[in-house]
C-alpha cells in the first residue's frame, strides 16, 4: 500500500514538474490563494455564477445533440426533447431556468459590487471584464430564446433586431445582415444558433481574465478596507466549504423551480409555434431584460430610445470614475448607501413598468425611472463623491470585531 501512495506520489510530482496544475490551482483557488477573513454571504455569487455557467455549457451541449436548427423542424425538435429523450424535459428545464437563475445570481454579484464599491481603484479591469461578460451574457441569451422558435422567439427576435435599423445610415443593411435576409427566417435561426453555441466559450474565456484580473489586487471586503496579510486566510478550506454551503443552498432553490415550477418565469406564448402572420397583442421580452425594455420604450423618439437602452449598460464602463469617493463600502457612506436603495428600487419599478403596455401610469413611471437612473450615476454620483462625509474607517478588518469601542 504504502509503496502504492509512493509510487503516485512520484507520478504525481513527475507531472507537476512538466505541468504544475496542482501548484496553479493551489495559487489561484486554494490555500495558497489569501482572502479577507471577512468577506460574507454576498461573496457566494461570483462561485455561483462560475457554477451556473459550467451548467449552462453542458445542458446546452446536451440539447444541441437533440435540436434541428431549421424553421419548419425546431419547434418540434423541442417537443421531441421534452417527450423522446432521455430526461430530455430535465436538461431542457435546467437550462430554460439556468438562465434565469444566471441573471439572478450576477445581478446580485453586480448589486454587491456596486454597494461595496468593488468597482473602484483598483479593480477597475475587473469591473470592465464583469460589464463585457454580461453584455455577452445577454446576447447569448438573446439568440438562445430564438431558438424554440415559438412565437415570443420570432416576435422578440423581430422587434429587437429592428432595433438596429434607427441607426443613420447604415441601419437598415445592419438589420439585413443579422436576419440573413429580409426578415426573421431560417438564416437568421441558423446563424443565432451558431453565435448561441459559440459565446458562451467567448464568456469563460472573459471569466478567466475577470479571475486573473482579481487576483491580482485580491477580493474587496464589507469594510472596503485593504486588507493586512494578518487580516487573510487561505480560500481553501475556509472559502471553498463557504462556498459549497452556498451551491448547496442554491441548488435547493434551482432544483425547486425546475421540479415543480419549470414554467414559471417564461411566457405560455412561447408553446405556441413561431407565425409570422400572427403578432401578438403584447411582446414581453425575458424578465431579466425588462427594466433595459422600459427605458427603450419610455423615450418617443425610435433612435434616442434605443441609444439610451445601451448607454443604460455602457455607462457602468465608465463608473469609477463618475464615483470618485475614496471609501469604497457603503457601510460608511450614509447618503451613498440610501440612494443605492433607492437606485435598487428604481430598476425593480422600471423592470415592473417592462413587462406592462407602454401607456398610462406605466409609460410615466418608466419615465420618471429612466430619468432617476441616469441622474443616478451623472449627477448624483460625482456630486456624492465630492460632497459625502464618510463615517471614520476603522484601522484594521479586526479592529470592529476585537475592540469596537475604539
Ligand atoms: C459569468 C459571469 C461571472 C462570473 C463567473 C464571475 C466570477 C467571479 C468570481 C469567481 C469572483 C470572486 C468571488 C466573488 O467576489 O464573488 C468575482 C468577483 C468580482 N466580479 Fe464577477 N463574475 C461574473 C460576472 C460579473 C459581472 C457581470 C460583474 C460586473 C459588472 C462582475 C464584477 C465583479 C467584481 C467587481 C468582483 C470583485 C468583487 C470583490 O472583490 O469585492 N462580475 N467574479
Amino acid at each position: 500500500m504504502s509503496t502504492e501512495k509512493s509510487r503516485l506520489m512520484k507520478a504525481w510530482e513527475w507531472h507537476e514538474q512538466r505541468l504544475p496544475i496542482g501548484s496553479f490551482l493551489d495559487h489561484s483557488l486554494g490555500s495558497k490563494y489569501p482572502a479577507p477573513k471577512n468577506l460574507n454571504y454576498w461573496w457566494n455569487f461570483g462561485s455561483l455564477a462560475l457554477f451556473m455557467l459550467v451548467t449552462m455549457i453542458i445542458t446546452g451541449v446536451f440539447l444541441a445533440m437533440n435540436y434541428t436548427a431549421h424553421v419548419t423542424l425546431a419547434f418540434n425538435s423541442v417537443e421531441r426533447i421534452m417527450r423522446d429523450v432521455n430526461n430530455g424535459w430535465l436538461i431542457r428545464y435546467m437550462h430554460s431556468n439556468g438562465a434565469s437563475f444566471f441573471f439572478i445570481v450576477v445581478y446580485i454579484h453586480i448589486f454587491r459590487g456596486l454597494y461595496y464599491g468593488s468597482y473602484k481603484p483598483p479593480r477597475e479591469v475587473l469591473w470592465w471584464m464583469g460589464v463585457v461578460i454580461y453584455l455577452l451574457m445577454m446576447a447569448t441569451a438573446f439568440m438562445g430564446y430564438v431558438l424554440p422558435w415559438g412565437q415570443m422567439s420570432f416576435w422578440g427576435a423581430t422587434v429587437i433586431t429592428n432595433l438596429f435599423s434607427a441607426i443613420p445610415g447604415v441601419g437598415d443593411a445592419i438589420v439585413t445582415l443579422l436576419w440573413g435576409g429580409f426578415s426573421v427566417d431560417n438564416p437568421t435561426l441558423n446563424r443565432f444558433f451558431a453565435l448561441h453555441y459559440l459565446l458562451p466559450f467567448v464568456i469563460v474565456g472573459v471569466v478567466f481574465i475577470h479571475i486573473w484580473a482579481l487576483h491580482v489586487p485580491g477580493s474587496n471586503n464589507p469594510l472596503g478596507i485593504d486588507a493586512a496579510p494578518a487580516d487573510k486566510i487561505p480560500f481553501f478550506p475556509y472559502y471553498v466549504a463557504k462556498d459549497v454551503f452556498g451551491l448547496g443552498v442554491f441548488l435547493m432553490v434551482y432544483f425547486a423551480v425546475v421540479f415543480w415550477a419549470p414554467n414559471m418565469m417564461g411566457d405560455p406564448l412561447n408553446y405556441v409555434p413561431a407565425n409570422p402572420m400572427v403578432t401578438p397583442p403584447h411582446i414581453v421580452p425575458e424578465w431579466y431584460y425588462l427594466p433595459f425594455y422600459a427605458i427603450l420604450r419610455a423615450i418617443p423618439d425610435k433612435l434616442l430610445g434605443v441609444v439610451a437602452m445601451f448607454g443604460s449598460i455602457l455607462i457602468l464602463f465608465v463608473l469609477p470614475w463618475l464615483d470618485r469617493h475614496p471609501v469604497r463600502s457603503a457601510s460608511f457612506r450614509p447618503i451613498f448607501r440610501i440612494f443605492f436603495w433607492i437606485f435598487l428600487a428604481n430598476g425593480l419599478m422600471l423592470g415592473w413598468c417592462g413587462a406592462q403596455l407602454a401607456e398610462g401610469l406605466p409609460l410615466i413611471l418608466s419615465r420618471i425611472g429612466t430619468f432617476w437612473y441616469f441622474f443616478h450615476f451623472i449627477v448624483l454620483l460625482p456630486l456624492l463623491s465630492w460632497i459625502e462625509t464618510p463615517k471614520p474607517l476603522p484601522a484594521s478588518i479586526s479592529q470592529p470585531v476585537l475592540s469596537p469601542a475604539e
